[in-house]
């Protein structure tokens, strides 16, 4: 039997307008704000996923809620291309801030995207770093996340955005030390739970990504906010980043 040659692997046609951008959302409140937005919108189940399909903005979108970390957004991601043939990646959620300067209810726009649980160094890799694999920190698309920065900035000027690495692993930092070695180590901006494992599938599938995050906390002992509060902020303005965005794509 020979390989069939499917999807979109070795694929370097340009994907057309037309396929739908896919916005994977953390939060139940953002996905279903950017549902309300939607025109000429339809609901489908597909496996787990709850997903919602229409115009955006005026440009073909499907918004879906992964779940939480790393497997889920993984599964979730290759369903959006393969099944849904979307032509551009974004995923928003919260994130807890590496950075002094960044504050919580800053935005922080992806550069790149590593895992920082992915650990080999028992067979002589780096920390990071995944095996047998030609790239381990992947490159967020550059003309979106500077359309997205200038975008945040006129639509959000009452709170800041940053541009910077995005660490990913399965585990919710919440300590001093481990903060330290996350900076130190490999030079993030903030950290969550599932953007590289977005950032890892679009890589595989030759498809542009893009990660927007509202910080919630400092990754650190002393997080402690009023978190009802700051998630009406967030979803405010990062479906207002999103939406913006979208209809430049
Ligand atoms: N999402 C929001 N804050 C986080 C943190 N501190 N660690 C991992 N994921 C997060």
């Amino acid at each position: 039997m020979t390989a069939a040659n499917l999807g979109r692997a070795g694929q370097t046609d340009k994907l057309s307008e037309d396929c739908p951008i896919g916005i994977i959302g953390a939060m139940e409140e953002e996905v279903e704000t950017l549902y309300s937005s939607m025109e000429e919108k339809e609901t489908i189940k597909y496996g787990a996923w709850t997903l919602y399909k229409g115009k955006l903005c005026g440009k073909n979108a499907i918004v879906v809620r992964s779940g939480i970390g790393k497997v889920n957004m993984a599964a979730c991601t290759q369903m959006l291309i393969s099944v849904f043939d979307v032509r551009f990646l974004i995923n928003t959620g919260v994130a807890g801030s590496l950075d002094a300067e960044i504050d919580i209810g800053d935005i922080v726009i992806s550069t790149d995207c590593l895992q920082h649980d992915m650990d080999a160094v028992a067979f002589g890799y780096e920390p990071g770093v995944i095996p047998q694999m030609d790239c381990s920190v992947f490159k967020a698309d550059k003309r979106a996340g500077e359309l997205a920065f200038s975008l945040c900035k006129s639509l959000n000027p009452e709170i800041s955005v940053h541009f910077g690495r995005v660490l990913s692993g399965d585990v919710f930092v919440a300590d001093k030390a481990k903060k330290k070695y996350l900076v130190s180590q490999f030079l993030g901006k903030c950290t969550e739970m599932e953007g590289a494992a977005m950032a890892q599938v679009a890589y595989i599938n030759k498809t542009p990504y893009l990660v927007l995050r509202a910080i919630s906390d400092k990754a650190d002992d002393s997080a402690n906010m009023d978190y009802s509060q700051f998630e009406v902020g967030a979803i405010k303005h990062l479906v207002k980043l999103v939406k913006g965005l979208v209809a430049e794509l």
